[in-house]
């Protein structure tokens, strides 16, 4: 039907539909995620696995038996598939080299990454310690960058194209609270950095196939609000348009969608899940 409708340009061509399900896979496919012993990046890994990926769960050292649970885990209910763990520190170049080469010793090669270790500061506020905003702007911000850039970088000499999902936040689009109700600035900024650098990193790569776009999660509970107390989580599901906070399951399908491709036309895009917490 196409070749009638445009039989002498093959740029106009009409492509007509083919299958979602061939598309939306991750068949044969190498992932490397951060922040893989918290609540979204255990739950992308295991929506990689799921999708036909082996992947490698990167995490901070102490966290290193609670990773391999989680291989174990993702090995049992995807079988043939394989889950390996890295450790080291996002905020650190050499950490970032030596983690990154190692997850592609360990897997063969890269072709996803699920850029997500950040951190937030319950105790965020004007007068933070410059030494706690450089600590948080080194995981949120330099992280990744150089976890980015690293795995970009061994994507091109594959050859073969690959994509990017940069976990940026909610807090990228609004200006919320800390549980002190004051309003702190790092951990907006630091995500609202994300979500830019996630264009400027789409604009660089994609001439090599690289696709680099970004979620931005509502609040999930994860791990990440362990120190918040229940009241201000309370109030702040009020203000969730849905009545609720977000399942790790929500964040993790569209992660997975964003890495494969049935998202093949999205380059350095923004995808809320949120709730609605944002529409106002
Ligand atoms: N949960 C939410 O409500 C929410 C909302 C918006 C955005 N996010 C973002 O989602 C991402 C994942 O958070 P989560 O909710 O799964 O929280 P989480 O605390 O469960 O997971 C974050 C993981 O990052 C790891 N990490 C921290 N510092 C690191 C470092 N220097 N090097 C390597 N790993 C490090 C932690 O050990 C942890 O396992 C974060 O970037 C967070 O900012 C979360």
């Amino acid at each position: 039907m196409s070749e009638i409708l445009c039989k002498d340009s093959k740029l106009f061509s009409v492509k007509e539909y083919t299958s979602l399900k061939e598309r939306f896979t991750l068949t044969g496919k190498m992932a490397l995620v951060t922040g893989g012993a918290g609540g979204i990046g255990r739950s992308s890994a295991q929506a990689f696995a799921e999708l036909g990926a082996d992947v490698t769960l990167m995490d901070i050292p102490e966290k290193e038996s609670y990773l391999k649970e989680i291989c174990s885990l993702i090995e049992e209910r995807f079988p043939g598939r394989h889950a390996y763990f890295v450790t080291g520190d996002v905020s650190n170049q050499e950490s970032v080299e030596q983690f990154v080469a190692n997850a592609v010793e360990k897997m063969g090669s890269v072709d996803v990454l699920h850029n997500n270790a950040g951190i937030i500061l319950p105790e965020d506020c004007a007068d933070l310690p410059i030494e706690k905003w450089n600590r948080l702007m080194g995981i949120n911000v330099n992280g990744i960058m150089m976890v980015g850039r690293a795995v970009a970088n061994q994507m091109i000499k594959q050859e073969r194209g690959g994509a990017i999902v940069n976990t940026a936040s909610m807090s990228a689009h609004i200006i919320n609270p800390s549980p002190n109700e004051e309003y702190g600035f790092s951990y907006c900024a630091s995500k609202a950095a994300v979500m830019s650098m996630t264009k400027s990193m789409a604009a660089n790569y994609i001439k090599y196939g690289i696709r680099v776009n970004s979620v931005s999660p509502g609040v999930v509970i994860s791990g990440i609000h362990d120190n918040y107390p229940e009241f201000v989580l309370k109030e702040a599901a009020k203000a969730v348009p849905i009545h609720r906070f977000g399942y790790l399951d929500e964040i993790a399908d569209v992660v997975a969608f964003l890495a494969t491709e049935a998202a093949s036309f999205m380059v350095g895009t923004d995808v809320l899940v949120d709730g609605g917490q944002c529409i106002n």
